[in-house]
């Protein structure tokens, strides 16, 4: 029987551990030209260690569903069996073609939580947007327009939309949004993929230069980016989108009934998480995997929604 305790504070050190094995798996998959080798060591390397905790861990946010993902997929059990029950996101690698080409902000990624405590979410797209912290609730609203939401978030923060930076995942399905937040004179960065890593920036502008993050990407990756802004601070948005019966069918099974909710951050993830992710390929939050003769290096951010703790970490491995 699972505890009902969730011993946050000793297992986060663990669940750093998990995601810097996932890192250092892939370190020697960096650059070749193979999304599928480097996905497949981080998914190995993950849940040989995931298996290592003293955890009762179900995966509710992993590879796919159990038919077509043989590790790592949702419903998998993980952990020694032994310890509180928990909840797990996790995306061993996050940016499989980031990390085949060598491009900035691959990451490996897990959250834990108590059991229920995330969003079951489905294979299907999720229309996200998130802010940073420091600003009132809902000064930016799903409902708004991608120019209003500029001018929204330019008047909360007291700069011009000029100087307003938003993070936009590089798809033909944006050109409409990406066109009207150029009418507004507001910066976008553009990223190829990697909208965890996208939505984290929004937590610390001053670092990565990106206010705002909006657009469609994976509804997975939603829950592990609303796990990370729990602990970083900050709002986020996220409505699921489907394009067909067979995505319906997939949310309803996941025990979703209300198909146009839009969840907030907190809808999300409801209870406190922790949360780690380490660099793969170097990043804007975080340093990627470095080689040097004899040593990799790998830096891991580890994070407490409860304590609102972030430590960043370098591990030096032999190799
Ligand atoms: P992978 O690591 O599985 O390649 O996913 C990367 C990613 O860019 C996510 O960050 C994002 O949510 C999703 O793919 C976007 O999906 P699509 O490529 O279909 O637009």
């Amino acid at each position: 029987m699972a505890s009902l305790d969730f011993n946050d504070r000793m297992l986060s050190l663990g669940l750093a551990r998990v995601s810097e094995a996932a890192a250092l798996a892939s370190a020697t998959l960096i650059g070749r030209g193979d999304e599928k080798a480097a996905d497949q060591a981080a998914v190995n390397a993950m849940r040989e260690q995931l298996n290592k905790l003293d955890i009762e861990g179900v995966v509710v946010i992993g590879e796919g569903e159990r038919d077509e993902a043989p590790m790592l997929f949702i419903g998998e059990e993980v952990g020694s069996g032994k310890g509180p029950g928990v909840d797990i996101a996790l995306d061993p690698l996050e940016g499989t073609t980031l990390t085949a080409k060598d491009m900035p902000n691959a990451l490996t990624v897990i959250a834990m939580g108590p059991r229920g405590s995330m969003l079951h979410a489905p294979d299907v797209y999720m229309d996200k947007l998130a802010i940073g912290p420091g600003y009132k609730t809902g000064v930016v609203t799903m409902d708004m327009s991608p120019s209003e939401r500029v001018s929204a978030l330019a008047a909360a923060k007291g700069c011009s939309t000029e100087d307003i930076t938003v993070c936009v995942l590089e798809r033909p399905r944006h050109d409409d949004m990406i066109a009207e937040l150029r009418s507004t004179g507001a910066a976008i960065r553009l990223i190829t993929d990697g909208d965890v890593a996208g939505v984290m920036h929004c937590a610390d502008a001053a670092t990565t230069g990106i206010d705002m993050y909006m657009g469609s990407g994976g509804a997975p990756e939603g829950v592990l980016a609303a796990a990370a802004l729990k602990c970083m601070g900050g709002q986020m948005y996220g409505k699921l989108l489907f394009r067909n019966d067979d995505e319906r069918g997939r949310a309803a099974k996941a025990g979703i009934t209300n198909f146009d909710r839009v969840y907030t951050r907190d809808d999300m993830v409801t209870s406190d998480v922790i949360f780690a992710a380490t660099g793969v390929t170097d990043g804007s939050l975080l340093a990627g995997i470095k080689r040097e003769p004899g040593f990799l290096t790998a830096e891991t951010i580890l994070m407490r929604s409860k304590t609102g703790s972030v430590r960043r970490m370098s591990y030096r491995n032999p190799v």
